[in-house]
């Protein structure tokens, strides 16, 4: 017999997310045979069951719709942290998972270098309302390689195993701390973690296979609408006519609901600058193609992760900025060391661009006019701070 607030509900992990519409969803991952109860404003039911258990999710992913409007809601006892309608701080993370692939191997056991739990508890104790993860959970694809302590004994692959290591276990205090914002990256493609990807955090109903696409969706957070793209299959240096005439689809919907103030949340970088071997890239071909390098009005940021660094890439004549958070956990990327201003992306040219390669995420305050926005390293320590008002990214 299980009860509320009892030790044996069988929870693992349990968090609240934000869906389509804004809808507000509470998930809860157990080893018990049957979903935990839920109280949402002191009435009791029972969570419903998203999926499982299968051989490679030996669990049970439980689900329950929060009505708009509740005021307090607990699974099995545990309270959970509703979203307000104005959050004020919000956390933006990616790209944070342990990168195992062939022979190219982080070292997921040493903290440093592999920093995602440390970065998720530090932005925890920040206490943030709500959470933003712009993509890229998945990374442990491959065995460690033999020989290799710096990743020894890491399971891998799109399974209970792999996903627990790469990202539910390091992020707990964070998924219990606020309501999360989860997009879909390139290593949740279906050839990928696509499996774990729809079990756990795609906010849809559960699938009866894995998609390649998913609908866009938009939240209102009260003052800006964060209009939300799952770009996973993208190409970052092609544009293949049915991928382009399907994005293209989406981002129409999605840009018809922008309100005046419209943050496009999107993985792939629309107009993204990394380096390589001494040289710059350009990406996404893809998303460029489909969005024809336009914007709705009204949309005054591009938010999302892939290249893995910080960046923040400002345009002349009024193009909205770009900002990634793609160094969250993830081995860095090549520094860029070649300067951006003057550089021409996409039909625009970089009026000023700051990248860092240093491990972090970034807080973002709500202020008066706009909002006040902080790069943090790994231990909560300011490394670039900087104002966004309207379409205007300012740093110090
Ligand atoms: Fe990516």
């Amino acid at each position: 017999m299980t009860c509320d607030g009892g030790r044996d509900n069988g929870i693992v992990y349990h968090w609240v997310m934000l869906g389509p519409s804004g809808s507000v969803i509470a998930r809860a991952i157990v080893e018990n045979p049957e979903c935990p109860r839920v109280k949402i404003d002191g009435i009791t039911s029972r969570m419903d069951v998203r999926s499982g258990p299968t051989a490679d999710f030996p669990v049970l992913t439980c689900e329950k719709s929060i009505p708009g409007g509740a005021r307090s809601a607990s699974v099995g006892g545990r309270s959970l942290n509703l979203p307000g309608d104005r959050p004020g701080r919000i956390i933006i993370i990616g790209d944070t998972g342990c990168r195992i692939r062939g022979s190219e191997a982080q070292a997921c056991n040493d903290p440093a270098a592999w920093p995602f739990e440390q970065i998720a508890d530090t932005a925890a104790a920040l206490d943030p309302d709500l959470v933003i993860h712009v993509g890229d959970y998945f990374y442990r694809e491959d065995p460690c390689p033999e020989g290799n302590s710096g990743c020894a004994g890491s399971p891998f692959g799109d399974n209970w195993g792999g996903w627990q290591a790469d990202f539910l276990a390091p992020a707990d205090s964070l998924l219990r701390k606020a309501p999360w914002v989860l997009l879909r990256g390139n290593h949740e493609t279906c050839s990928r973690g696509g499996e774990g990807w729809f079990t756990f955090l795609d906010p849809y109903p559960l699938p009866e296979e894995c998609q390649e696409f998913t609908d866009p969706y938009v939240i209102d957070i009260g003052g800006v609408d964060l209009l939300i793209l799952d770009s996973s299959s993208a190409q970052d240096n092609s544009a293949p006519a049915g991928l382009v005439e399907a994005y293209a689809g989406q981002i129409d919907t999605l840009f018809e609901s922008a309100g005046d103030n419209s943050w496009f949340l999107v993985h792939h970088p629309l107009w993204g600058i990394g380096e390589f071997a001494g040289s710059l890239f350009k990406i996404n071909q893809t998303l460029q193609a489909a969005t024809g390098d336009t914007l709705a009005p009204g949309i005054n940021l591009v938010l999302g992760g892939h290249i893995h660094l910080f960046e923040i890439l400002s345009f002349e004549g009024g193009r909205p900025p770009q900002m990634l958070v793609g160094n969250s956990g993830t081995s860095p990327d090549e520094a860029v060391t070649i300067p951006l201003s003057g550089e021409e992306i996409g039909g625009g040219v970089v009026d000023r661009g700051i990248t860092e390669d240093e491990f972090g995420f970034v807080v973002m305050d709500r202020t008066d006019g706009g909002w006040f926005l902080s790069l943090r390293n790994m231990s909560g320590g300011e490394i670039l701070a900087c104002s966004l008002e309207a379409n205007i990214i300012t740093c110090d």
